[in-house]
């Protein structure tokens, strides 16, 4: 391994980096998670969780897991085998979900998008308006959707269930928007929100989170998908005196309360506020260095206030053992998936907490063209860039 020095500097879309504070406050000695101060602790992250998603009315677990948890615990507890699944195809973490819901024995009928503008009310609206027999039993949407950086329109999509009157129970999986972008668990009408720690919560991985409202709680009783780990019943009971029905993350709830606790003490508008603010500087910078934005030409507030896709390096460009040690940080950030390969994604959520912070990154992207246009000067190949080139890997995903 080549020497590092300073500090690593994380810059993909999720894990962040995580805030010194929530560092020290995990490093502290693991209690009984039987004893009374755990009780306490599992109180607060559940009631402090319940303000994040903006809900009074929903039940809030908390698994040991990744987010993928979160997503099957969802399916599982709500759902029977060979239940109808409406999917908005946003990207490819939509796709990851909807492999997992077909996988658990549903019947998954996956709505086509363009990817650049998220779910699509009206066409959800148009799908469940033809369910006459109401076999639909559940919409999925991701809320922002990590590997394109498109938000899609929640509250819009709940207006398009409302005014057809359907009866399916409406799932959203906000792993890389909680925290980071406005969200109303209880005001949008979601049955089953999905979350994850390591993004706008800005913990290391390994927590997961499902926040339930009455209706799905209701299916759950009659629900039939095998499930034991993932079961929210005695996650509940137990959760009501502040435990867990297994050995709990104790450390990462530590880290939880204290994340909270920053949460709480910025005020969630102005995080809002400022994700919106570098997300708006980030486009503007990564446009002036010449660079294609995925979103480039989409409505502005479809655009994602979280992560950002970029049109970057090409994989050979990536993953290298001789690079600069921010190159190779950029490079790992997430493949955009299905054929899409040449678009990157960075991130600027979490410890990205001020307008001195953002250059940081800019200055390694900034690296990223100039090395890739020499290449192409030299190649004599011609430049990629220009508005053709997402719909050509649009068409190479059709191909694939
Ligand atoms: C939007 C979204 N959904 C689901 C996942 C999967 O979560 P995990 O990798 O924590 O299991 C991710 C991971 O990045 C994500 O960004």
């Amino acid at each position: 391994m080549p020497r590092r020095a300073g500090r690593h500097f994380l810059q993909i879309p999720g894990p962040t980096n995580v805030p010194d504070r929530v560092l020290r406050a995990i490093d502290s000695p693991t209690i009984d998670h039987r004893g009374p101060e755990f009780g306490e602790l599992g109180k607060t992250v559940l009631a402090g969780m319940k303000r994040v998603f903006k809900s009074t009315q929903g039940e809030v677990v908390i698994y040991p897991a990744s987010g993928t948890g979160a997503w099957e615990a969802a399916l599982v507890n709500t759902l029977s085998p060979g239940d109808r699944v409406l999917m908005a195809e946003t990207g490819h973490f939509a796709t990851l979900w909807q492999k997992m819901a077909a996988r658990l024995g549903l019947v998954v009928e996956f709505l086509g998008t363009d990817w650049r503008h998220g779910a699509d009310p009206e066409a959800i609206g148009k799908r469940l308006r033809a369910d006459a027999a109401k076999e639909i039993k559940a919409l999925c949407v991701v809320h922002n959707e990590t590997s394109t950086g498109v938000t899609s329109r929640i509250s819009e999509v709940r207006k398009a269930i409302d005014a057809c009157g359907h009866p399916a129970l409406f799932m959203v999986d906000t792993i890389s928007s909680l925290a980071s972008v406005d969200y109303r668990h209880d005001e949008w009408g979601v049955d089953v929100t999905v979350a994850g720690s390591q993004k706008g919560l800005m913990l290391p991985p390994g927590l997961s989170f499902n926040c339930i409202s009455a209706k799905a709680l209701a299916a759950a009783k009659s629900a039939r998908l095998p499930r034991s780990y993932w079961s929210w019943e005695e996650m509940i009971a137990n959760g009501k005196s502040g435990y867990f029905p297994y050995t709990p993350a104790t450390n990462l709830l530590y880290g939880l309360r204290e994340a909270l606790r920053m949460l709480a003490e910025e005020g969630l508008d102005n995080v809002f506020a400022r994700h919106t603010r570098l997300a708006e500087a980030c486009r503007r910078a990564v446009r002036a260095l010449g660079l294609e934005l995925l979103l480039e030409g989409g409505i502005s507030e479809l655009l994602s206030r979280a992560p950002l896709a970029v049109h970057q390096l090409e994989q050979r460009h990536g993953n290298q053992g001789d690079q600069e040690p921010e190159c190779q940080v950029l490079a790992q950030a997430a493949p955009v998936g299905a054929g899409r390969t040449g678009w990157k994604a960075f991130g600027h959520l979490c410890q990205i907490r001020n307008e001195r912070e953002m250059p940081k990154i800019l200055c390694v992207v900034e690296t990223v063209p100039d090395q890739e246009r020499r290449r192409r000067h030299e190649a004599n190949e011609p430049d990629l860039r220009g508005p053709h080139r997402c719909e050509l890997l649009i068409q190479q995903r059709a191909n694939a």
